[in-house]
């Protein structure tokens, strides 16, 4: 470390609050404190705000409808559409020639679409859907890599009323086949491939192995993305894009009217159990929430270039790549790589390039560019730089503090966003131009989002303890339901801290978390089976489930350890069955049934085999137990198990591994 190093992290270890920056403040689109007072006396009305962001059809009759709690109607009566939202309205109101989408390829091509452009392509693609036979309501899976064809279907979907359920590219064949089917999906857009790290990926031979364990027709088209860099021919019923969607150019495309409610979207998510929840997000509430959001806390305005890093295979693209940014106008940037091809500035060069005014990205990623080292954003111009945010895990401090000096000059405030796929958008987070920062702390609630800590019986803890999370207000951009399945969505958010008898409600996210005496919220992490990879949220089960699926695996149990970069690491402590051996070889087929069933980023860090695994007298897995040893923690009494001996077994391979 340099000497100017070591006195920054002398002076920033010390500072726990951060003021924003007066420079920012000055411009930022939410500067008055007292934005919380109002919303909270004029609660629910004070989400009108966020519905006047959006061109209606029809004006809605009610703000919000408890009548059916916990199934929440926010602006019903109301009518509009997504796309025209998105796209049309900016174009009609002059913009045409503002650019929507800047995209990067990981080679180093860009493609660029003013919003006039994408509204030709949109209504291209959505003629298309609909030759195809693509009817409203009818779902759509989009399997695409990070391409520009993915925000226009996107969109092409919405236009014409047809639900779009975006399976992220790195999910294995089984998991776009058990989303297709859950969904009863009857149409796919995909692509042959794209490029990681400078190679060409096929993404078409993963995609047809999926269709196999379809079980109903489906239609499938297929973006050429690769070129003669991937030999591949169209299997039966499988369509060219390019193909079709030339012809459609020129077309007109009506965006279909729309209820309020109607579903937008399907996106599916890690639960508790083996099975992926499909949650399901509505028209308006939405995309007037990630429209308000992307305002109040990112900031945005219509002539900003805005980046988010996120993949939109993940929720934080779907509300803050695409819907979000786009609906208020914005320039939003698209990066298909990796952020260390073809070198470890390669982020920095694209604001640099791109001149970007605010930036959003991961912990994991931030915890990266710090290991890499100070002199890749160094060599950048990064001065376009107005606001960073982060989202996706907990941010520890040190890292918090690189992003604001080595990214941020001490110029930009951070949002650190506390949400989930089920908020729909940011939930928990300082507003940049109101409040002080604390490294590591998300923030208080947003205004009009009643976050609170509980005990395990509902009430509220104190200052400085260790809680649950729940939210005890609805918000328009909540989800409304789990896909074709009212049941597990009360069991999954509501059960837990409602009371159905007095009406009352409250909503679960499935965090731990502590509230200091400003109301600032530090969220700890998820108290179900589900670990945070790298911002990637993964079931425990669903790895279980692909672990003893493997020939020779008689029970695994799989738990988060802590990883530097990755925040958590998957760790698999399996025992075999009589004559099979832990060796070598079965780790590597149990790690190829991980990323068979769900993909790459599942892969387990470590497969550790025992013969028994640590379990209390009433014979439950002692996970708390397994994460402290996959941690490297020190270990509690374990005297109470009922088979202590196998701790300093598991440990000792863990350790010497
Ligand atoms: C975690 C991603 C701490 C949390 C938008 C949540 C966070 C889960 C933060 C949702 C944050 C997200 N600080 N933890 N700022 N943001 N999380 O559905 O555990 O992929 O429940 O949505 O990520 O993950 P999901």
């Amino acid at each position: 470390m340099s000497q100017d190093d070591v006195s920054l992290e002398a002076r920033l270890e010390e500072q726990d609050t951060f003021e924003p920056p007066e420079s920012f403040v000055e411009q930022a689109n939410v500067t008055d404190e007292g934005i919380y007072e109002e919303f909270e006396e004029n609660w629910p009305e004070c989400w009108e705000g966020a519905a006047d962001l959006l061109s209606w059809e029809r004006e809605y009759d009610t703000v919000l409808d408890e009548g059916e709690a916990p199934f929440y109607e926010w602006f019903s009566g109301g009518e509009l559409n997504a796309s025209y939202n998105c796209v049309d309205r900016h174009v009609e109101s002059g913009d045409g020639d503002r650019t929507a989408v800047e995209w990067e390829g990981e080679l180093g091509e860009t493609r660029s679409y003013t919003y006039e452009e994408l509204l030709e392509e949109v209504q291209a693609v959505a003629a298309t859907l609909q030759d195809l036979g693509v009817e409203e309501d009818d779902v759509v899976t989009l399997y695409m890599p990070m391409i520009p064809e993915l925000t226009i279907a996107m969109l092409a979907c919405a236009r014409i009323g047809a639900p779009h359920s975006v399976v992220f590219a790195g999910f294995s064949a089984d998991a776009l086949a058990t989303r297709m089917n859950s969904a009863n999906s009857e149409y796919l857009l995909t692509a042959d491939g794209y490029y990681r790290r400078g190679d060409a990926l096929d993404h078409i031979s993963k995609t047809n192995e999926g269709l196999e364990d379809v079980d109903h027709e489906t239609t499938t088209v297929v973006v050429d993305r690769l070129g003669d860099d991937l030999d591949h021919s169209l299997e039966d019923g499988q369509h060219d894009y390019e193909e079709l969607v030339a012809d459609n150019r020129g077309e007109t495309v009506q965006p279909v009217t729309r209820d309020a409610e109607d579903m937008l979207f399907l996106m599916y998510t890690s639960g508790t159990t083996g099975q992926p929840k499909g949650v399901k997000h509505t028209t308006a509430g939405y995309l007037a929430y990630t429209a308000w959001t992307s305002q109040a806390v990112l900031d945005l305005e219509p002539g900003d270039t805005y980046w988010c890093s996120a993949d939109i295979g993940w929720i934080t693209g779907h509300s803050y790549i695409v819907y979000g940014p786009l609906a208020l106008g914005t320039t939003t940037v698209m990066y298909e790589g990796t952020p260390d091809y073809p070198d470890k500035d390669r982020f920095w060069e694209i604001v640099e390039k791109n001149e970007v005014d605010v930036f959003y990205t991961a912990p994991t990623a931030i915890r990266a560019f710090m290991k890499w080292g100070k002199e890749y954003p160094e060599k950048h111009d990064l001065s376009s730089l107005r606001l960073l945010g982060t989202v996706g895990e907990p941010i520890n401090p040190r890292a918090w503090k690189w992003y604001y000096k080595h990214i941020g000059n001490e110029d930009c405030p951070i949002v650190d966003t506390w949400w989930q796929t089920e908020t729909g958008g940011h939930m928990i987070t300082t507003l940049p131009g109101v409040n002080e920062m604390k490294p590591g702390s998300a923030g208080p609630g947003l205004p009009g989002v009643d976050a609170r800590i509980v005990d395990a019986q509902g009430e509220e803890v104190d200052a400085g303890e260790a809680g649950y999370l729940t939210v005890q207000k609805p918000w328009p951009g909540m989800l409304r339901t789990l896909y074709r399945n009212d049941d597990r969505f009360i069991e999954e958010y509501w059960e837990e801290y409602s009371d159905p008898d007095a009406d009352e409600w409250v909503y679960f996210p499935e965090d731990g978390a502590k509230i200091d005496d400003d109301d600032y919220i530090t969220v700890l992490g998820r108290v179900d089976d589900v670990i945070n990879v790298s911002g990637h949220r993964l079931g425990t089960m669903e790895i279980e489930s692909a672990i003893v699926g493997v020939e020779g695996v008689a029970e695994a149990a799989v738990v988060g350890g802590d990883h530097e970069v990755k925040g958590e690491a998957v760790y698999a402590y399996v025992i075999t069955e009589d004559g099979y051996e832990g060796d070598d070889d079965l780790s590597e087929e149990i790690i190829e049934g991980v990323v068979d069933a769900i993909g790459p980023i599942a892969k387990p860090e470590e497969v550790v085999f025992t013969p028994e695994l640590p379990k209390t007298r009433s014979g439950k897995i002692m996970r708390r137990l397994l994460e402290d040893i996959a941690s490297g923690n020190e270990l509690g009494n374990t005297s109470t198990l009922r088979n202590p001996e196998v701790v300093d077994d598991i440990q000792q391979q863990v350790e010497s591994n």
